[in-house]
C-alpha cells in the first residue's frame, strides 16, 4: 500500500491506495482560513500537522492489514504559500497563502527591479499576487524583524513533510510557483535572489517529486501508528499531482478540471516555448517535463452564484435538467464568467461579468446554459493560447464538476473542438501523490507505467460538427466582450 496526502486550502485529504490503484480508505480533516483583513488569507502550519496526524492515525487504526505493508507516503500541496522558519526550525508567523492578495505593490516592484522580459525568461511566469516571492518581499518590508530571523522558507506540503521526516527539501513542481526558480535550468535563480537581497540559504535543496527524502520519525510513527520504515517521497504541487492522477503524462495530454475555479492544463516536454506569461508554465512532477496551465477564476463559482441567486431552493440536478433542451448557443444569449475578475488570459481583477443578447423569449434554462457555455468559452481561451503556440490539443480529460453533467461534457467537446474523456474513478491530486509514492517505492519503472495501471477512462464525447461551427462564431463575439466591457469598472 501507499498513502497520498493532499494538503489543500480547506482540508487535508488522505488516501490509502493498493497495488492495483484502488482506494481502500479515505480520510478528510478540515481546517480554517485566517482572514485578518480583506485580501489577507493565512493558515497556521501547526494545524496542517495536527490534522494530518489525526487523519493518518484514524486511517491506520481502521486499516485491517499489517502496518509494515504501507510502504510509502507522498504529498500534494496547495501551491505558493509562504512558511518561514527560524534557525531552530520554528515557524515564525502564520503561512501567507496562494489566495492572499496583499502583495500588489510587491508585484510592481518585481517588474521594476527585474523587468518583465527578464522575469519571463527566468521564471516563465508573470508576477502575480498569489506567488511566493511577492510574499517574501511583503514580509521583508512590513515585518523586517521576522525576515531577519528567517533561516529557511518552505511551501505548505514541504513544511508538513519536514515535520514527518525531520529533513528539509523542496521539489521542482512547487518551487516553480515561487518566482525564484529558473524553471528551465531547474535551479534557484542567483539573479533573482541577488536582486532582492535574499540569501541563497533561505531556499531549501531541490529534489525530484518521486525522490525518497527519508522515513517517518519515531515520534511521528508513534503519533500515527505508521511504521518507522515507511518511506517518504517529496511529492508535488496540487496542479502537478492532479495532472499525474489523471494520467497527463505524455505530449498532447490535456486536462480540464472544473471546481470553484477552472483549470486547463497541458503536458509539455519542452522548456523553451514562449507564452508571454499569459498561461502558467511550471515544472511537472515527472522528471524534466513541464505543464502549461490557464485558470478561470469563477468557473463552478459562476454556476453556484447563478443558482444561489435565482434558484436557491433547487438541487443542482433539477436546476440543470433544462439545459439539454436549449440548443447550442443558448438562442443567442452569451455570458462572460468574470464575476470576481479573471486570471487567464486577462489577469484583470477588476473586470466583471455580463449577459448579452437577452431575448424576451429566453427562459431561466437559457440563462443556465449560457452560464455553462460562458465558463467553457473562458477555458477555451487558454486552450487557444496552447494551440497558438503550436501544440496539438485533440483529446482532453475532464474532471471535477464539469464531468458530472452529460450536457456539459458534450459542450466541452463542441467548444474545445476535441474529444473529451471521463475517468472511471476520480481521486484528484491525492491519487497523484499516491502514484509518486508508488513510483518512488519501485512498483513501476515510470509514472506513465503507473498511470497505465491505475487510470482508466469510462466514456468519450466527440465534437458534433454543427455545434462546433455555432460555437466558433459565438467564441469570436465572446472574446470581444472583455474589451467592450472593460470601461464599466
Ligand atoms: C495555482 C494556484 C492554485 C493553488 C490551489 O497557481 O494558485 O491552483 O495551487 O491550491
Amino acid at each position: 500500500y501507499v498513502i497520498g496526502v493532499d494538503l489543500g486550502t480547506s482540508a487535508v485529504k488522505i488516501l490509502l491506495v493498493n497495488q492495483n490503484g484502488e482506494v481502500c480508505q479515505e480520510v478528510s480533516k478540515s481546517y480554517p482560513l485566517i482572514i485578518e483583513k480583506s485580501g489577507y488569507s493565512e493558515q497556521n502550519p501547526e494545524e496542517w500537522v495536527a490534522k494530518t496526524t489525526e487523519g493518518l492515525a484514524e486511517l491506520v487504526q481502521a486499516f485491517q492489514g499489517d502496518v509494515k505493508d504501507i510502504e510509502g507516503i507522498s504529498f500534494s500541496g496547495q501551491m505558493h504559500g509562504l512558511v518561514l522558519l527560524d534557525e531552530a526550525n520554528q515557524v515564525l508567523r502564520n503561512a501567507i497563502l496562494w489566495n492572499d492578495t496583499r502583495t500588489t505593490k510587491q508585484c510592481q516592484e518585481i517588474y521594476e527591479v527585474v523587468g518583465q522580459e527578464k522575469l519571463l525568461e527566468i521564471t516563465k511566469n508573470p508576477a502575480l499576487e498569489g506567488f511566493t516571492l511577492p510574499k517574501i518581499l511583503w514580509v521583508k518590508e512590513n515585518e523586517p524583524e521576522t525576515f531577519k530571523s528567517a533561516s529557511v522558507f518552505m511551501l505548505p506540503k514541504d513544511y508538513l513533510r519536514y515535520r514527518i521526516t525531520g529533513n528539509i527539501h523542496m521539489e521542482y513542481s512547487d518551487a516553480a510557483g515561487t518566482l525564484m526558480l529558473n524553471v528551465s535550468k531547474r535551479e534557484w535563480s542567483p539573479e533573482i535572489l541577488d536582486l532582492f537581497g535574499i540569501a541563497p540559504e533561505l531556499c531549501p535543496p531541490l529534489v525530484e517529486s518521486h525522490a525518497s527524502v527519508g522515513t517517518v520519525t519515531a515520534e511521528f510513527a508513534q503519533a500515527t501508528g505508521l511504521s518507522e520504515a515507511t518511506q517518504v517521497f517529496a511529492g508535488g504541487a496540487d496542479n502537478a499531482c492532479g495532472a499525474i492522477g489523471s494520467g497527463i503524462l505524455s505530449e498532447g495530454k490535456t486536462l480540464c478540471s472544473i471546481g470553484t475555479s477552472g483549470v486547463v492544463l497541458s503536458y509539455e516536454e519542452r522548456n523553451d516555448l514562449d507564452f508571454e506569461g499569459k498561461v502558467h508554465y511550471f515544472n511537472h512532477g515527472e522528471e524534466n517535463t513541464y505543464y502549461t496551465m490557464g485558470v478561470t477564476l469563477a468557473a463552478g463559482y459562476s454556476l453556484s452564484w447563478f443558482k444561489d441567486t435565482f434558484a436557491k431552493e433547487e438541487a443542482f440536478d433539477q436546476f440543470l435538467a433544462g439545459v439539454g433542451e436549449v440548443p447550442a448557443g443558448s438562442d443567442g444569449l452569451l455570458f462572460t464568467p468574470y464575476i470576481v475578475g479573471e486570471r487567464t488570459p486577462h489577469a484583470d481583477s477588476n473586470i466583471r461579468g455580463s449577459f448579452i443578447g437577452i431575448d424576451a423569449g429566453h427562459e431561466r434554462k437559457h440563462f443556465a446554459r449560457a452560464v455553462l457555455e460562458g465558463i467553457t468559452f473562458s477555458l477555451n481561451e487558454s486552450i487557444e493560447i496552447f494551440r497558438n503556440s503550436g501544440k496539438t490539443i485533440d483529446s482532453i480529460i475532464s474532471i471535477g464538476g464539469g464531468a458530472k453533467n452529460e450536457t456539459w461534457l458534450q459542450m466541452q467537446a463542441d467548444i474545445f473542438n476535441a474529444k473529451i474523456e471521463k475517468l472511471t474513478s476520480e481521486q484528484g491530486p491525492g491519487m497523484g501523490a499516491a502514484m509518486l509514492a508508488a513510483y518512488g517505492c519501485g512498483w513501476f519503472t515510470s509514472l506513465k507505467e503507473c498511470a497505465d495501471a491505475f487510470i482508466q477512462t469510462s466514456k468519450t464525447y466527440y465534437p458534433i460538427k454543427e455545434n462546433v461551427e455555432t460555437y466558433n462564431k459565438l467564441f469570436t463575439i465572446y472574446q470581444q466582450v472583455y474589451t467592450q466591457t472593460k470601461a464599466l469598472n
